[in-house]
């Protein structure tokens, strides 16, 4: 039996509200503990951004050029990274489970890259997110697409189910090869995402009007990478997101496909997280690349 507890010694500071401080992530306030504690591992709580290594190009691209050899090429660039966007199955087989950033699992699917992309369906039950750890499941959204309809109730029905579960949605614009990546479209399919219930949007990045785009959406932004860049013009296009407002980038290729992934992923995190200019972002890159 442990002794009695005295009660006249308690310190219970009557004088002092209770704090509770807002959650540093926009539009982020009212969720419950758990979907906040995981965008706390997406997103630095010091900063609120991201630097998330996306991965998941397989899912309908098959082997991609980088992604061959992901135990020996990508895993080595998880410690850089706050989070990883990756397929469950690359998941199990090859990434080391005591890996300590957020997972943001591949959530849809269903077409390669040979059919109509926009035509995929819900490709993970809820239960097995929640089993992997995942801090939030990433779906494409075809706005103005041929399965637009069906890609957004994807969408829907995976909010319904993280919300009972606390697990986050990334919503990603994924844009058509007829569409163009204007202010106008992206303003459009980043606000109908976030407004059908994604608590974080991907979206490209535009030269015209991306901090329009940013301010209209209620939710934080994260840019896309797309396809792969001279680093500098990568770089300046991170500064200039991260400038716009964005939350953070979500870049596959313009990493993994660079001469010296691990630096470009460094560099990357300079301009995130550190305030860099994309030149002295490139400085850190060639010292990095070339030690
Ligand atoms: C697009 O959103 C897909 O999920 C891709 O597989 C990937 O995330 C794209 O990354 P990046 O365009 O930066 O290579």
């Amino acid at each position: 039996m442990p002794e009695a507890d005295s009660t006249d010694t308690k310190q219970f500071h009557e004088e002092v509200p209770q704090r509770r401080e807002a959650f540093f992530l926009k539009g982020s306030t009212a969720y419950d503990w758990g979907m906040q504690h995981r965008l706390a591992r997406i997103f630095r709580p010091e900063d609120g951004r991201t630097v998330m290594l996306a991965i998941d190009h397989g899912y309908f691209q098959g082997p991609t050029s980088g992604l061959e050899r992901i135990d020996l090429d990508v895993v080595p660039l998880i410690p850089h990274a706050d989070a990883l966007m990756v397929t469950r199955g690359v998941l199990r087989s090859v990434v080391p489970p005591a890996m300590q950033q957020g997972i943001v699992v591949r959530a849809s699917g269903g077409p390669s890259i040979l059919k109509e992309l926009s035509n995929e369906e819900i490709a993970i039950d809820i239960d097995d997110a929640a089993r992997l750890g995942a801090a939030g499941m990433a779906v494409q959204v075809f706005i103005g697409g041929e399965f637009e309809t069906q890609s957004v109730h994807n969408m829907t029905r995976l909010v319904d189910a993280g919300l009972r579960s606390g697990i986050p949605v990334l919503g990603v614009t994924a844009v058509g090869r007829e569409l163009v990546r204007d202010a106008r479209y992206l303003g459009l399919a980043t606000r109908i995402i976030a407004e059908l219930g994604a608590q974080v949007v991907k979206t490209y990045f535009c030269d015209e009007g991306f901090e329009r785009v940013v301010a209209g959406c209620p939710v934080p932004i994260i840019m896309a990478g797309g396809k792969k860049l001279p680093e500098l013009e990568a770089l300046t296009m991170a500064r200039r997101a991260i400038d716009a407002g964005a939350a953070g980038v979500d870049m596959g290729r313009n990493i993994f496909q660079s001469d010296a992934p691990i630096a470009m992923i460094q560099a990357v995190s300079a301009v995130v997280h550190d305030g860099a200019s994309s030149a002295d972002a490139l400085d850190l890159y060639e010292t990095l690349r070339a030690g």
